[in-house]
């Protein structure tokens, strides 16, 4: 088994900057623009339901008002996700895990599904998500990776679903006892702020058997460094100018760029 067997660039929140965040539009955009996968946060309703939303309070992206986790799943789905993007998405509900795993099965795209625990919900969340997706994602060729920034979360995800592969996210610095964390977790990889990974970091990560995934990366000179340096997966909201094939390209950019006479 490669030590990153899934998609090298993959869409942030469904569809990146292109549609509404966590929306079912978001990863039909992705699928359309050629992405073999997506990355979406997930949450838990009020009753306990999870679903496709990235803030604990739904102003910015949703017509509703307030907390998620005071809101029921039935009345989630009765928001609308779409219409603070645009006219053209309106409509959009907030979609159940469920909903989106089966559009991206259908779809053929892998998912990184971010584990997204509002304050308190942590253990309950990880352990939520990763039973829901154990069955969702069941004889899936490619098992979705669950990722969070929460320890606790991803402390129940493993106790829940051991067998489904986990990323550990790490924002603002990369701590020095990287290694043990990723151990203690039984992570595969490390979802890093791209600015924050240096060529000897990936080196380091790589030569202790952790694959390193770097969001949310949106320049093309960077994208195109991170994978030079070998990083295994590049997250990003620019799908347009990152592209699904850009992996494939950037080492021949390097390489034409080196021969430019100076
Ligand atoms: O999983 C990468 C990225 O989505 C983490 O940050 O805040 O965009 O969910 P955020
Ligand atoms: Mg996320």
């Amino acid at each position: 088994m490669p030590r990153w067997p899934y998609p090298r660039i993959v869409a942030h929140r469904g569809g990146g900057k292109a549609a509404p965040e966590n929306t079912l539009a978001a990863i039909r955009l992705g699928a359309e623009l050629g992405f073999g996968g997506v990355e979406f946060d997930v949450m838990l309703s009020g009753d306990g339901v999870p679903v496709l939303i990235h803030d604990q309070k739904l102003e910015r992206t949703t017509s509703g008002r307030g907390l998620v986790s005071a809101h029921s799943a039935a009345q989630l789905a009765r928001l609308d996700a779409g219409a603070w993007k645009g006219r053209r998405w309106r409509g959009e509900p907030v979609p159940r895990l469920e909903q989106a795993a089966e559009l991206c099965r259908a779809l053929g795209l892998w998912a990184n599904v971010e584990i997204k625990p509002a304050n308190g919900f942590e253990r309950r969340t990880g352990e939520a998500v990763a039973r829901a997706a154990r069955a969702l994602w069941q004889g899936a060729p490619l098992a979705p990776v669950l990722s969070s920034f929460s320890p606790l979360a991803l402390g129940a995800a493993r106790e829940a679903a051991p067998e489904l592969p986990r990323g550990l996210l790490l924002k603002r610095r990369i701590p020095p006892h990287w290694l043990e964390m990723t151990r203690d977790l039984e992570c595969v990889a490390l979802h890093c702020e791209g600015r924050l990974l240096t060529q000897a970091l990936v080196r380091a990560m790589h030569d202790a058997g952790v694959a390193v995934l770097a969001w949310t990366v949106n320049d093309p000179r960077a994208a195109s460094k991170l994978l030079r340096w070998g990083v295994d997966c590049l997250v990003t909201d620019a799908v347009k100018r990152i592209g699904a094939d850009f992996a494939a390209a950037a080492p021949r950019r390097g390489f034409w760029r080196r021969l430019r006479p100076k």
